[in-house]
């Protein structure tokens, strides 16, 4: 939920501290600091706000010299948004500064003991308590003092640990919460992710939990918890650096949204060769999964919701959605005859990392569709499948959850064939339709130049509501969640064959409904709810393809997508919505890659 970096080296640090933050941003943006190493003496800027503030405060890092430090952009979970509570937090001796990211559980005893001690805290937040711990641990061996702390803390951290007296060594500490070393000559790095680094260099070393390591201008050391140096691998990032910059786009949401076509293409083309399906990643004895259960949160849970019907309808296998953060409360019924499948774009988020652990202990099987590669999730699986949308810095995710969906049917018609629960012709003519689907959904971002006009529209409605049936229901629920999260205005996704069983109360005349329409086995149905919420006052915003004339004699405004069998429309059809809350949030103002309160990567429970 935070972004830490550090720096160590010839160069002066705050710049390369201060770029690296705003690369880790998206991880939160309530205040952010950083702490340089001058003179044997460590300097500290912090303010509340967003790196820009710091930027200026520190005229860009020149007015804190030095070529040794770390920095943070925080997301405040202990402790009000001030420039108090800001990291990097400092020892009360001044020789230690500490960033963190995580959530320190036992802080309210450490605090009393280190309180009883004689130790003053100057702020409210639980990370204080650790550099008050190495200041209380330190007699001249700062790694000792480093492991002695570490052994204390419960909970998730991410630590960067700097030291007056020993200007160019840096400690970083690993445990549930992502941590990657940058390997550069003469200079070395860490930070919560690599985009942070990348600029600099593309040769990384991942933390695994419980590893602690020591960095120096020209060496890198990990070591085991017991402190045993271990050797580890060097990883080589092969993306672009451009895959995480703006590239002339207003906002990242907009360009991720725009990349959709190409991250879909780099998912599916790799895996289908002479027509065939092809996961070699996927080693899994087939005729052992009695049941699927997909788990998630957020986008990731409702690209399971949509791949649940393309997986029951093909390998008539019964699935079953938990949200990670109810699954790992809710004593799961699972065993070695359950294949779970977890969703996450960060691989990261710890939900879903503490539902898979509860799940992968009872004995299921693990399948993880992840992004980002090398992440925890990935790390903790039994069989992994990358998304390969690159790198996703907008905290609504856009490409992450189109190509979770892409893996999810590509896994449907894998199975299918492997349990021979599909005709060869049907394989073969909805694999061709997966093929199609990167040209389909560059298809729908050429045909909806309407969408800004629509926006205009219906930019100030209090609040909308999103309907659809089967797989356009489990689109509702992403369209809902978008428009929510980046516009601020209420949306509610509902299962349209509900509505007169309680809601349908709730429309009239100031209540847009966006009903979509494409999964032509249900669209009957819906339309039957349209004249429901239309004589009701309602205004309606359809979503479907162009030749379905009766929607379009019925709706309001129409937004238009290509025709897609119904198993894999979802991916198309929710585009058009990410587009819709984009333009809305944009005409209200809001600040889209940013959105108040959240954070793309949630890291605490
Ligand atoms: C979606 O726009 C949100 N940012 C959020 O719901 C996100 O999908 C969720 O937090 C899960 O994240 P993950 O995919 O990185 O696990």
């Amino acid at each position: 939920m935070c972004g830490i970096v550090g720096y160590t080296g010839v160069q002066n640090g705050a710049p390369i501290l201060l770029e690296g933050l705003k690369k880790l941003e998206y991880r939160g943006y309530d205040s952010a600091g950083i702490a340089v190493i001058q003179d044997r003496t460590i300097h500290i800027q912090k303010v509340t706000g967003r790196i820009a503030n710091l930027c200026e405060k520190t005229q860009d890092g020149l007015l804190t010299p030095g070529c040794t430090g770390i920095g943070h952009t925080r997301w405040a979970t202990h402790g009000a948004p001030t420039d108090t509570n800001a990291h990097p937090h400092a020892s009360n001796d001044g020789r230690f500064a500490v960033v963190h990211n995580g959530i320190i559980e036992n802080y309210v005893e450490l605090r009393r003991e280190l309180t009883e001690k004689g130790y003053h805290f100057e702020s409210e937040t639980d990370t204080e308590v650790i550099v008050h711990l190495v200041e209380h641990y330190y007699h001249g061996d700062f790694q000792k003092a480093v492991m002695k702390t570490a052994n204390r803390l419960q909970g998730s951290y991410a630590l960067g640990i700097i030291c007056a007296d020993e200007p160019g060594r840096v400690f970083v500490v690993r445990e549930a919460s992502p941590l990657i070393l940058g390997v550069g000559i003469g200079e070395n790095f860490f930070a919560s992710d690599v985009t942070a680094m990348v600029a600099y260099t593309r040769n990384v070393i991942y933390l695994e939990d419980g590893e602690f390591a020591e960095l120096t201008a020209n060496a890198i050391r990990v070591f085991d918890c017991a402190g045993r140096e271990i050797p580890k691998q060097i990883n080589r990032i092969t993306w672009d650096i451009q895959a995480a910059e703006k590239g002339g786009y207003d906002h990242f949401m907009l360009k991720e949204i725009m990349e959709q076509p190409r991250a879909a293409k780099a998912t599916i083309t790799p895996r289908i060769q002479s027509g065939q399906i092809q996961l070699d990643d996927l080693d899994l004895d087939f005729g052992n999964v009695r049941r699927i259960l997909i788990t998630a949160c957020g986008s990731a849970y409702y690209a399971g919701c949509a791949g649940k019907y393309t997986i029951e309808k093909l390998c008539r296998i019964p699935v079953q959605m938990e949200l990670a953060s109810e699954l790992r409360y809710a004593d799961p019924l699972v065993d070695e005859h359950t294949l779970l499948i977890v969703l996450s774009q960060s691989g990261e988020t710890a939900d879903t990392i503490a539902a898979m652990k509860e799940c992968r202990r009872r004995g299921a099987k693990v399948l993880a569709i992840v992004n980002v590669v090398g992440s925890t999730i990935a790390k903790l699986a039994d069989y992994v499948l990358y998304t390969w949308a690159g790198p996703e810095i907008a905290v609504a995710t856009t490409k992450g959850y189109t190509t979770q969906l892409l893996v999810l049917y590509l896994f449907a018609l894998y199975t299918a064939k492997k349990l021979n629960t599909i005709e060869e012709t049907e394989y073969c003519r909805l694999v061709s339709c997966l093929k199609a689907l990167p040209k389909q959904m560059q298809q729908v971002l050429d045909m909806n130049p309407a969408i800004p006009r629509l926006a205009k529209k219906y930019h100030q409605a209090y609040s909308m509501f999103f309907i659809g049936r089967n797989t356009d229901y489990a689109v509702a629920l992403e369209g809902a969640l978008k428009m929510k999260e980046i516009s601020y205005i209420h949306a509610e996704s509902y299962a349209a064959g509900e509505l007169k069983h309680g809601t349908i109360a709730l429309i009239h005349e100031m209540q847009p409904v966006i009903a979509l329409c494409c999964n032509e086995s249900v669209t009957e149905k819906t339309m039957s709810n349209i004249i429901e919420v239309k004589t009701r006052g309602a205004e309606v915003l359809a979503v479907a393809h162009r030749e379905n004339q009766k929607i379009v004699s019925l709706a309001d405004d129409m937004i238009y997508v290509p025709k897609v069998d119904p198993l894999l429309c979802a991916c198309v059809e929710i585009i058009p919505l990410q587009m819709l809350a984009y333009h809305v949030a944009k005409e209200n103002g809001c600040d889209i890659d940013k959105p108040m309160n959240l954070a793309k990567s949630v890291t605490v429970e």
